[in-house]
């Protein structure tokens, strides 16, 4: 029988260079799409999923992503003794239960591969587990972890959430060399990490959500450097269809944005702002006068 997924890894001991000089003093995971962080639409969507136990690996100055996870009893206290309800269920939806939460240091920013096995003594032998990567942002109506865990039921073995990509893309991502399709699945023959355009597999590249064999980490414990010098989680993916263990595609349905990059951030703020009740008219409004003027620019 296949063991539940209820452990989640969430690699985020990354630099953040491309948000510089914010990310000098505040954890990429901690910057907000309207009024939550990334990580709260990570953490929420690995709780729609059935995941209990939250593993991140951190690095120096992420203290404030930990700081996030504490209870606020005086900021509850304030706002119920000051009636708004509605921020005190907000803030109370945010809380973590007590001992859900680890935090494993990863020592110096070697890959995503690397800051995976960094939590590799909070996973049992014979346990699967999912890695969510908080800067990729899915809005799905069926969340994307979710998803996968059900095709996951299915399938066993591991399983990467999967998109097609612009061919020109390609360098900037995971991609599979495609076996078959059923469905939404792809059974993957093959993986590569950021290929050149020439020699990408296909146009379907990996996104931040896996569901993970535990023997990928035995694959870590030998990885050798891949990719831009660093420890890939790819190529321990790859090492296990090379040792003849099961490895799909999800093709998941929902929209996806690259919250890691500045222009997916913004579109992410601009979607997730459009879809709020409380701010859908008057920024409506705004991007109705705002767009005829960028026709006027060109
Ligand atoms: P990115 O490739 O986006 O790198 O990492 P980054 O350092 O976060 O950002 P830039 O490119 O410098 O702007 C993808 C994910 O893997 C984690 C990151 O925190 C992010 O969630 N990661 C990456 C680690 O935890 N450790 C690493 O050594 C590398």
């Amino acid at each position: 029988m296949k063991r539940r997924v209820t452990k989640a890894i969430f690699p985020v001991a990354g630099l953040g260079t491309r948000f510089l000089p914010a990310t000098k003093s505040v954890p990429k995971e901690i910057m907000t799409l309207v009024d939550r962080p990334l990580i709260q639409y990570a953490i929420d969507e690995a709780r729609a999923a059935g995941i209990t136990e939250f593993i991140f690996v951190t690095s120096r100055g992420k203290g404030a992503l930990e700081d996030y996870f504490d209870h606020a009893p005086q900021l509850e206290a304030a706002l119920l003794k000051s009636g708004k309800t509605q921020l005190l269920e907000a803030l109370r939806a945010s809380n973590m239960e007590s001992g859900a939460i680890a935090y494993i240091r990863q020592h110096k920013a070697m890959g995503l591969g690397h800051a995976v096995w960094c939590a590799r003594r909070l996973i049992a032998n014979d346990e699967p587990f999912a890695v969510i990567l908080p800067d990729d942002v899915i809005a799905a109506d069926t969340p994307c972890l979710q998803q996968m865990i059900e095709a996951y039921e299915e399938t066993g073995g591991s399983m990467v959430a999967a998109m097609e990509v612009p061919r020109e893309k390609a360098s900037s991502y995971g991609i599979l060399d495609v076996n078959s399709e059923r469905g939404n699945l792809v059974s993957v023959r093959g993986m590569v990490e950021k290929p050149k355009m020439s020699e990408a597999p296909s146009n379907l590249a990996v996104i931040g959500r896996y569901i993970l064999a535990p023997d990928v980490l035995n694959n870590l414990n030998n990885a050798q450097l891949g990719a831009g010098g660093e420890i890939q989680l790819t190529d321990a993916i790859a090492k296990e269809i090379e040792d003849g263990r099961p490895v799909h595609g999800l093709r998941f349905s929902g929209q996806r944005f690259d919250c890691g990059s500045k222009a997916g951030f913004l579109q992410a703020t601009v979607s997730f702002a459009l879809a709020r009740p409380e701010l859908q008219d008057e920024f409506a409004a705004f991007l109705r006068d705002t767009v005829p003027l960028l026709r006027v620019a060109e």
